[in-house]
């Protein structure tokens, strides 16, 4: 860094909050270099490594051993089809993706001879065969290849020490990558590289940013042959290549898809399920935890704001919904709520009766959720930091002292969520935040950030970690921080109202964050570019297993246009977590805001998100139950159709329903991609068949939403009830649907219903319920929609 470097970053620094906190993040930048050149052993001369020859192989439950010159390599097929490969001993545990054990191996999965001297473990749903250069190729049961990683090649520091490491893989060249946690300018990965490192942009992010806020190293890739997910249960900062390949056009010369997946550290170990996208989803969930059921209020439209400033303010806002007939669930109180911005603390001039205003909310069936940041104001006097301090909870570096940052609160410092001790302390602060009256956590800041004023925004990659007891270092802790954070809150919540399942969303997360709860977009830039980014985070994030996330309506920052504003409120009233939100330096995203207009067709997204409910809880359920997420890329059904896998713009809501909404501005009618079967404009009534692409109206008062023939959905009736809404099959067709009604916010896990319907007589169509002693009427009220189009 030159002089005029450090001019720039003393004056982005003192952007965050005046000359002195200028200074502090300039001294924190400071800190982190020197901590880091003390503290990390140099790398010096490295030596690489490939397997070599294979030398043997010896069968064991699962698969096996194979042995080659230089490496030994152990593949596991578990009882549920996924297959483990590790490298070098690398088991499936430790892992911070995997809930509880790894599945038990498959005993009927054989390890044999392949040929040209390779080795192969056949099982029932795949075949995972070794060449004798230690290749790995996954193949479906018919043979095809669905991946070939080539020999992997490690760097080894010649004085010793953890070994960097590279894996390239080759897919078929029709394939699609996705996922890699949120990814801005997805959801389909073009050619690029993608770092595994959470990070906080440090301002609004649109399309072009990467990385951010949630990296993990699953992929989801999608091609003619099949799908398959591939995870790389490795923490350390890495990075992923993809490029996709290419078809010859008969002639011959495809070129296949590649990935090269580098991490500085780490054990080289690898799950991989393939089957159809549910099933892949079902089982990824299944190892590393069925996402957390949010509560039915938190399915509903949340309002936040960085900037309430006080109670009255609240009280405004929830009036103006009020008056105005506008539904509203939830109120989120950001860091102006704390006393000088020290995490679990109350400013009590500007907010003097917090439980009284949540009681009074309540009451109208409107909860209030408290952002939790994980660093603490470093004062002595400043109980968290003391009670902290007392059970040794802070972050250290190598020569034993405390590491301290900057954010909010000014100089901090910051738990490790690694040491259980820790999580078990900070999981009981919440203890204060329940006594306030708060419903939900909103967990921010926790990649973790400190404003240093230049180079990583994070701790030195030095400080140290406990990591379970096996003790190590932040660049391995890093990318776990936040999910580790998520799980003390969680389980400290469950200890305290164990009656009541918890509700948290985090901005930073990892591979497993599902079973603790949701996420949301972070601070996205207000345009049309962030709105696209916002759908683009859902959805990657769905398919690597975390299905309740959603964006700030309207963007962090700026004003939105009236027309931007809705568009977005109309996108996000079909996300899961449907939330208004911005910075205190940003423009107001109250509907009331952008004129008449803009109110009345905000009203009415509203009161079809709460008509909804219902089908968002059954899908809450189902995400919960099969890992499904509520949100679905339209090839979810249907992989092996190209034109799908290339629609980044429009999404299934589970089942029944597909959504297209408008990312442009001026948009009034657009094209959509239909899957295969009959779909009905919701609006006009209007059946299109699919495949193929039908363009369809898209006015300003609403977005295009299609029902899929056939499909049942739950619905919330005129008198608040549940109700049946079925959408007429295709003639000579039946149609079904699963329904979870709301049982309350407990653990309870109420039965699925599950409905059928058929055409009577060619006149209508009737709908019932399925049960052990056969149908039955339906006990609901329905209503069958679509007949004219039938
Ligand atoms: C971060 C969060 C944002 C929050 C702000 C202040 O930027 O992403 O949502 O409003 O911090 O707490």
């Amino acid at each position: 860094m030159d002089g005029r470097d450090l001019v720039r970053s003393v004056k982005t620094a003192v952007g965050f909050g005046g000359a002195a906190q200028g200074v502090r993040t300039v001294r924190a930048a400071w800190r982190r270099g020197r901590s880091d050149a003390a503290g990390l052993p140099r790398r010096g001369a490295e030596r690489a490594r490939v397997p070599g020859s294979v030398l043997e192989a010896e069968p064991g439950p699962g698969g096996g051993v194979v042995r080659f010159a230089r490496a030994e390599l152990r593949i596991t097929v578990t009882v549920d089809g996924a297959v483990f490969w590790g490298w070098d001993g690398a088991g499936p545990e430790p892992s911070y993706a995997l809930v509880g054990h790894a599945p038990e191996p498959d005993p009927r999965a054989v390890l044999e001879p392949d040929k040209d001297g390779g080795w192969r473990v056949v099982a029932q749903r795949v075949t995972v065969a070794v060449s004798q250069h230690g290749a790995i190729e996954v193949r479906t049961p018919g043979g095809v290849p669905l991946r070939r990683d080539l020999p992997p090649r490690w760097w080894e520091p010649v004085s010793g020490g953890g070994a960097r490491w590279m894996q390239r893989s080759e897919v078929a060249p029709d394939a699609r990558f996705f996922g890699l946690g949120g990814r801005a300018a997805g959801p389909r990965l073009r050619d690029g590289t993608y770092r595994l490192w959470n990070t906080d942009p440090g301002r609004a992010f649109g399309p072009g940013d990467d990385p951010l806020y949630i990296t993990m190293p699953v992929q989801l890739v999608v091609a003619d042959a099949g799908t398959h997910l591939v995870f790389h249960d490795t923490s350390w900062d890495g990075t992923v290549t993809v490029r996709e390949g290419e078809e010859g056009a008969g002639s011959g010369h495809d070129r296949p898809g590649a990935c090269e997946v580098r991490m500085d550290g780490g054990p080289l170990r690898c799950w991989v399920v393939v089957g159809a996208p549910a099933r892949v989803l079902r089982v990824w969930t299944s190892l590393t935890g069925a996402p957390a059921l949010p509560p039915a209020w938190a399915l509903g439209h949340h309002h936040a704001r960085w900037g309430f400033g006080s109670e009255q303010e609240v009280r405004r806002i929830v009036a103006g919904y009020q008056e105005r007939d506008l539904p509203l669930d939830a109120v989120h109180l950001d860091i102006d709520h704390y006393d000088g911005h020290r995490v679990f603390t109350v400013d009590r001039d500007r907010f003097p009766k917090l439980p009284v205003l949540a009681e009074e909310l309540r009451r109208d069936g409107i909860r209030l959720v408290s952002i939790v940041d994980p660093a603490v104001k470093a004062e002595s006097g400043n109980p968290v930091h003391d009670g902290g301090s007392a059970v040794d909870a802070f972050v250290r570096d190598a020569s034993g002292r405390v590491v301290e940052g900057v954010v909010w609160p000014g100089e901090a410092v910051y738990p490790d969520f690694t040491q259980p001790g820790v999580r078990a302390w900070w999981g009981g602060l919440y203890r204060e935040r329940l006594e306030q009256g708060f419903a939900g956590f909103w967990h921010d800041m926790n990649e973790p950030v400190s404003f240093t004023a230049f180079g990583e925004k994070t701790l030195p990659r030095s400080s140290r970690h406990a990591l379970e007891g096996r003790g190590g270092d932040h660049r391995e802790a890093h990318n776990v921080y936040g999910l580790c954070m998520a799980r003390a809150a969680y389980e400290g919540l469950c200890d305290l109202v164990p009656e009541q399942r918890p509700f948290l969303f985090s901005r930073s997360g990892w591979a497993g964050m599902q079973r603790y709860g949701g996420t949301w977009s972070g601070d996205v830039a207000t345009g049309w570019p962030g709105l696209r980014a916002s759908l683009s985070l859902v959805l990657g994030l769905g398919l690597c297993g975390v299905p309740y996330s959603g964006p700030d309506v309207g963007g962090f920052d700026g004003s939105p246009s009236p027309e931007l504003y809705l568009r977005w409120f109309q996108l996000a009233s079909y996300l899961p977590l449907f939330r208004t939100h911005s910075s205190v330096r940003a423009g107001r995203r109250e509907p009331w805001e952008f004129g008449a207009e803009v109110l009345g067709h905000a009203r009415t997204a509203l009161a079809e998100r709460r008509r909804l409910l219902p089908y968002f809880i059954t899908l809450a359920h189902l995400a919960h139950r099969t890992g499904a997420p509520y949100v679905r890329p339209l090839w979810w059904g249907d992989p092996g159709d190209r034109a799908l896998r290339d629609c980044e713009d429009a999404f299934l809501l589970g089942d029944g329903l597909l959504v297209a909404p408008v990312l442009e501005p001026g948009v009034r009618r657009r094209s959509v991609p239909l899957p295969r079967g009959r779909w009905y404009d919701t609006a006009t009534g209007e059946a299109y068949q699919g495949p193929g692409s039908v363009v369809v109206d898209a006015p300003l008062g609403r977005i295009p939403v299609l029902a899929r023939a056939g499909a049942i959905l739950p619905v919330r009736g005129a008198d608040g009830g549940l109700s049946l809404e079925a959408w007429a099959p295709v003639r000579g067709r039946t149609g079904s649907g699963l329904v979870v009604p709301h049982a309350g916010d407990g653990w309870e896990e109420p039965e699925i219903e599950r409905y059928g319907s058929r055409w009577k007589s060619g006149r209508r169509v009737v709908v019932r319920r399925d049960g052990k002693d056969g149908r039955s009427e339906p006990g609901r009220p329905v209503l069958v929609r679509g007949l004219d189009g039938g």
